[in-house]
């Protein structure tokens, strides 16, 4: 595995564009980053009890993650041994055990395969003892569960995790309340999604107003493996505002921050989860590749659990998540330009888009890029550029 890279204060563009806009590099990005690497695969308490299970995928392979009797997670290949359907589908509890509906092979939590519908006579000489689910490996970090489809993979989950524990900040999600699920549509490449996050540039011009309450200029990033780690203070004018959300009680407040002075960490662990701390909540702003030009951006939010109440029947969590209905928001539903909408994942949304259109033409290039604050995009470009090479 290639050395890791560091901070730089040098930014360059290392990407083509045909990188973002070419679904042929789409598909080996598939193959090379997320069949082969860590992915986010949902929280720990998605699955609270045993037989409690939940699919997702990574890159190629379909994978199941479960809980079994003694409350131990596993993640399995989501195939049947018998003729390999993708037998589980989306999230739910099955308490004694996972059945493939098209047979009724039987598997236990912990993946053996338990039961053949009429082994003998059919099956002679099976040995089923060989014949559980494939295993994938399972990865925790504070609640939140990373799958692998190798079940030893090069990279160990210790090693990507690398100095995480101690440098992304004290947000627990396992010990925050979730509210919601918020998902936006991108129209544009996932990279280009996760590299608007990076950019520290744009908060101060395109967010003049929706990230007012951050001093940019304040602004610290750090490295840790291949993730990136970003914290930015409370701009002094805005010290106050919690308490106005809040009222006077220090409820909320995530233990560990101060909410007159605490910002927000924006991190981004590789390749696509990013980390959204702040004095008060805790969110993810989860990248997923849908086709070259189509991310779908998944936010869970988390709040401490003495302000949770509060939070599901204020106005502002109405608005947000529409009474924790899963929506996908385009720019379609932007009630006004998207530009005077006063909304950063609007902006965000606009500003990623009209890149994304801009790649297409001949004429497109990118002239320069800010010291420092852009880049961020060039250390996020060189670990792209370990697992794939763009013409
Ligand atoms: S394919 Fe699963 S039981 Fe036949
Ligand atoms: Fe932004």
């Amino acid at each position: 595995m290639t050395a890791y890279h560091h901070r730089t204060e040098e930014a360059h563009q290392l990407i083509p564009p045909g990188g973002y806009t070419d679904q042929h590099y789409f598909e080996i990005e598939q193959d090379v980053i997320f069949s082969r690497y860590w992915n986010f695969a949902g929280m720990t308490d998605d699955i609270p009890n045993p037989g409690d299970f939940r699919c997702t995928q990574a890159g190629r392979y379909p994978l199941v993650v479960v809980r079994d009797d003694e409350g131990e997670i596993h993640a399995f290949h989501n195939i049947c041994r018998h003729r390999g359907t993708q037998f589980m589908e989306g999230s739910g509890n099955s308490p004694k055990g996972l059945q493939c509906p098209y047979h009724k092979w039987f598997y236990e939590l912990n993946g053996n395969l338990k039961a053949i519908p009429r082994e003998d006579p059919l099956f002679p000489g099976i040995q089923k003892d060989q014949m559980g689910l494939m295993p994938a490996a399972i990865g925790i970090f504070r609640g939140l569960m990373f799958v692998h489809p190798d079940p030893t993979p090069a990279e160990t989950f210790q090693t990507f995790c690398a100095s995480l524990e101690d440098k992304i900040g004290p947000h627990q999600p396992n010990q925050m309340v979730e509210l919601g699920v918020s998902r936006h549509e991108f129209e544009a490449n996932w990279k280009m999604v996760v590299e608007n996050y990076m950019d520290a540039y744009h908060l101060f011009y395109l967010h003049e107003r929706s990230a007012a309450t951050f001093d940019h200029e304040q602004f610290e990033w750090d490295t840790t493996g291949r993730h990136y780690l970003f914290y930015e203070p409370v701009v002094e004018k805005y010290r106050h505002w919690a308490d106005k959300v809040y009222g006077d009680g220090p409820i909320g407040v995530v233990p560990g921050t101060d909410p007159q002075t605490y910002g927000g960490t924006f991190h981004m662990l590789f390749p696509n989860i990013g980390w959204v701390g702040m004095a008060h909540s805790w969110s993810t702003f989860h990248a997923i590749p849908v086709s070259a030009e189509r991310t779908i951006v998944e936010s869970r939010i988390r709040v401490m659990p003495d302000a949770a109440e509060q939070m599901k029947s204020s106005r502002r969590f109405e608005d947000r998540f529409n009474k924790g209905d899963i929506n996908l928001v385009t720019l379609d539903d932007c009630p006004t330009p998207p530009m005077e909408s006063d909304n950063l994942m609007f902006e965000d949304m606009w500003a990623c888009r009209q890149m994304q259109r801009a790649m297409h033409s001949p004429a497109f290039k990118v002239g320069a890029m800010a010291r420092t604050f852009e880049s961020t995009l060039t250390f996020y470009q060189r670990n792209v550029l370990d697992f794939v090479t763009y013409e």
